[in-house]
This record gives structure tokens, C-alpha cells and sequence, in this order.
């Protein structure tokens, strides 16, 4: 049994997602073991505990330092002994004693197609703001490893989206959730759970 942590930092979109996809049976041998949020008032939060999983609100705001709120992080995960940490609209940086901890063994969801439009200051909407001023006839989804640079680690999955003239970028955001993010990070999490994606 494939133990899962979800970090999150709002809507929970993509939790709900991957969810949905192990109740399906479409993500197999799986059990979502635990739901952090760095915002407490996540609605992320409401969706993990309406599906009985156990949730977490570990915001930095609580510890004196950054190092304290690693730490408390690191404690969480290593008490339910997780093997796969996914990154679902988690908008905090992983720090790298995490990283090494958890080598290949942490993945991330990124709405654009990777290494466009990504990096350090591309997070959320402002991801398709770029791609609409940049004028891409297509852009999309991402699912890549994380390592110690932002959206730099092996990429594991791509879904292509097609961009309208008439797009804004919330508009463009649906799109590239509900025709990429939502597929491609259930999917890998699946193959993960399958073994033909190897982590560790
Ligand atoms: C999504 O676009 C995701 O790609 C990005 O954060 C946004 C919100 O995701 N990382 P969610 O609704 O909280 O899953």
C-alpha cells in the first residue's frame, strides 16, 4: 500500500483529484495518509477531513523561525511514515534537508508546460499571465520531481492545452486544470503506485 501525504496552500482542486481517484480505484493500492496546509484556513483542509483523512494547518506564522516550522514539518511526515509527498497547489518552498530526506520520492504539479514559464515567481495565475503575454499557442500541465530548484527536478509528465485568443488568464487557469492538472497528477500518482514509475 502506496502511503500518499498531500501538501496544500488553498483550494484543493487537485486534492480533490487525486481523491476522487482513489476512491474510483483509477489511482490503485493507495492510501491517502495525511493533508498539510501552511494556510490554516485552506479549503483544502475542509476537503481532506469531508473524505476522513487527517488533516494538518502547520503554518510558519506559528513558529519563531523557519528552521522551527522544517522542523515541525519533518515530524509530521516522518509520523505518518509516508513514502510519496505530492505537491497540490503548495505554494511553500520545500527546504532542501526535505528534499535529500524525501530524494525522488516528493513530486510536484506545475500549470505550464515545463521549463516554460517556471522557476522562482511563477506560481498560480500568474503562470498564464505570462503565457497570454507571451502570446504560446499552447501551454499546459507538469508533473516533475522535486529537488532543489524550483520546478528543476525530473519531469515524470506532460498534457498539452490549447490557448484561445479570447483567453484570460482565469480562464486559461480552469482549462489547465481540468484538461491537464487533474489527469496527469492522478495518473502519475497511479503509475507511482503501480511501480512503473520507480521513486526512492
Ligand atoms: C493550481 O493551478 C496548481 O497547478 C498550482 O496551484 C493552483 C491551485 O491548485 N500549483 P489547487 O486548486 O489548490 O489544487
Amino acid at each position: 500500500m502506496l502511503k500518499v501525504v498531500v501538501l496544500v496552500s488553498g483550494g484543493g482542486t487537485n486534492l480533490q483529484a487525486i481523491i476522487d481517484s482513489v476512491k474510483s480505484g483509477n489511482i490503485p493500492n493507495t492510501d491517502i495518509v495525511g493533508v498539510i496546509s501552511n494556510n490554516k484556513n485552506a479549503y483544502a483542509l475542509e476537503r481532506a477531513k469531508a473524505a476522513d483523512i487527517p488533516a494538518f494547518g502547520i503554518s510558519p506564522k506559528d513558529y519563531e523561525t523557519r528552521e522551527l516550522f522544517h522542523k515541525e514539518l519533518m515530524r509530521q511526515l516522518a509520523e505518518l511514515k509516508a513514502d510519496l509527498i505530492v505537491l497540490a497547489g503548495c505554494l511553500i518552498k520545500i527546504p532542501d534537508e526535505m528534499v535529500k530526506k524525501y530524494n525522488n520520492r516528493i513530486i510536484n504539479i506545475h500549470p505550464s508546460l515545463v521549463p516554460s514559464f517556471s522557476g522562482v515567481g511563477f506560481y498560480g495565475l500568474r503562470v498564464h499571465e505570462a503565457a497570454l503575454e507571451r502570446g504560446v499557442k499552447i501551454t499546459g500541465a507538469t508533473v516533475h520531481f522535486v529537488n532543489e530548484i524550483v520546478d528543476g527536478g525530473r519531469i515524470l509528465s506532460q498534457k498539452a492545452v490549447e490557448v484561445k485568443d479570447d483567453d484570460t488568464p482565469e480562464v486559461l487557469q480552469k482549462r489547465v486544470m481540468e484538461q491537464a492538472e487533474w489527469v496527469i497528477l492522478p495518473q502519475t500518482i497511479a503509475d507511482i503506485a503501480t511501480g512503473k514509475i520507480k521513486i526512492g
